[in-house]
């Protein structure tokens, strides 16, 4: 008899958790596609995608809708000195570290309408279930909108303390210097200083974010849960040669820097792929100068971007990439330099968390899996002052940084949902 008695106990016990988190309203998917649409106008391109790139009119546009449904939602706005767009909501003891969400709206040249735009759109939907819900977490929330994040996760960077006079001397996707950008957005680089949190001023920070791969979207799962995030290395390489007529110069007195260019390409493609692991390397931008069909370039820059989760290993392999370098120097007579532009740390996620957005996933029924992210996202410089978690939703496709990128409104929702129980189990772990 007692045992059936403390079955029943046990039984109900669990049965009210399983109704707190399913009687809560859930996300509601067809408003906040209604947002992704809204957001997708401001640097729509004619692909079908948005060149909404940091800094660029159309980000402060888009910025400025944003902001607007922050105020909608009863949130506190402003904008810090290195423009991240920050929607505060008190708690019950603001003397708690505050509990934040979010991630970025600008895009890359020709991306798509999803990347980052889902992340505020589910953070917004999260205050939206609060207000509905009525719920006055313990811990202040803020909602968070990083600037420039494909830049060189520049708000996010700021926040942290880690941007250098190198990044803000940058040349951004916009046409405009980093440092103009962010005083065009509401930010001061005067006092930039002032952007700094510090450890212990918030309890964690997550992100929802697209997968922008197509693991979840092949084996049908519902929600990543991230286990760690890259690391970048990127440099701008400078090749250098000597012009000439196009015509009258022999190929065997040229200092074709294209030529040199090319077996870089080549080389450096055949490192990446002949190392064990999962490290990656691209090469996305190349300039030629003079750039006259007649005349013997005499200067080629490119971009080159090696991501890994170890750090050791990106290094490592720019190592191999030097020595041969040399070679190619040697083989066609030009001068080869690299320049670092932007150094992004791997970032583990806080492991109690993984574990609250796992068990919000399975109360809610979403099929869930471990993973890590080969993307690089602002959750990674604040897991410098934070615990961190990140919520993956899946990528139609796998596609991402194209228009073709996708993820449906029934699967944002999921992502808001997780997200959402995720806010309330952190709240209540004091
Ligand atoms: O490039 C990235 O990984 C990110 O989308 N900024
Ligand atoms: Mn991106
Ligand atoms: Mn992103």
């Amino acid at each position: 008899m007692k045992n059936h008695l403390i079955f029943i106990f046990f039984l109900l016990i669990y049965t009210a958790a399983m109704a707190s988190a399913a009687t809560l309203e859930q996300a509601n998917a067809s408003r906040m596609e209604a947002r992704i649409q809204a957001l997708s106008q401001y640097g729509a391109n004619t692909q079908g995608g948005v060149s909404r790139v940091g800094f660029s009119a159309a980000d402060i546009q888009g910025r400025d809708y944003i902001m607007g449904q922050m105020r909608e939602l009863g949130l506190r706005v402003n904008i810090d000195q290195v423009g991240n767009i920050i929607g505060r909501r008190s708690g019950s003891n603001n003397n708690l570290g505050t509990i934040a969400f979010g991630s970025h709206i600008d895009s890359v040249p020709f991306g798509g309408n999803y990347d980052g735009d889902v992340g505020v759109v589910a953070a917004l939907e999260c205050i939206e279930l609060l207000n509905a819900n009525n719920i006055v977490t313990q811990h202040p929330l803020e909602v968070i909108v990083f600037s420039d994040e494909e830049g060189g996760l520049t708000g996010s960077m700021g926040m942290v303390g880690a941007l250098s006079s190198k990044d803000l001397n940058r040349m951004s996707n916009s046409g405009k210097i980093t440092k103009q950008g962010i005083n065009d957005i509401g930010g001061d680089t005067n006092q930039l200083t002032k952007a700094i949190r510090q450890r212990g001023d918030f309890k964690a920070f997550l992100e929802v974010h697209i997968e922008q791969g197509a693991i979840l979207d092949v084996e049908n799962i519902d929600i990543g849960v991230v286990t760690g995030i890259v690391g970048m290395e990127w440099w701008n390489v400078t090749i250098k040669g000597k012009a000439n007529h196009a015509g009258t110069t022999p190929m065997n007195l040229r200092q074709d820097a294209m030529r040199a260019a090319g077996r870089f390409i080549v080389a450096a493609n055949e490192l990446v792929r002949a190392m064990p692991g999962k490290q990656v390397l691209t090469i996305g931008q190349i300039a030629v100068e003079p750039g006259a069909v007649n005349v013997i370039p005499e200067k080629v820059t490119l971009s080159l971007e090696i991501r890994d989760l170890s750090k050791d290993k990106i290094f490592s392999l720019f190592e191999q990439i030097k020595q041969q370098t040399a070679l190619i120097e040697k083989q066609t007579d030009t001068r080869i330099s690299f320049e670092s532009q932007f150094s992004g740390q791997p970032a583990i996620t806080d492991k109690t968390i993984q574990g609250f957005i796992a068990a919000s996933a399975k109360e809610l029924g979403y099929s869930h899996k471990k993973m890590p992210s080969g993307a690089g996202h602002d959750a990674q410089d604040m897991a410098r002052i934070t615990p961190i978690g990140m919520i993956f939703v899946p990528s139609k496709n796998g596609i991402s940084h194209s228009p073709l990128e996708y993820t449906s409104p029934g699967d944002m929702a999921n992502g808001a949902n997780v997200l959402f129980s995720t806010v309330l189990k952190i709240d209540k772990s004091d």
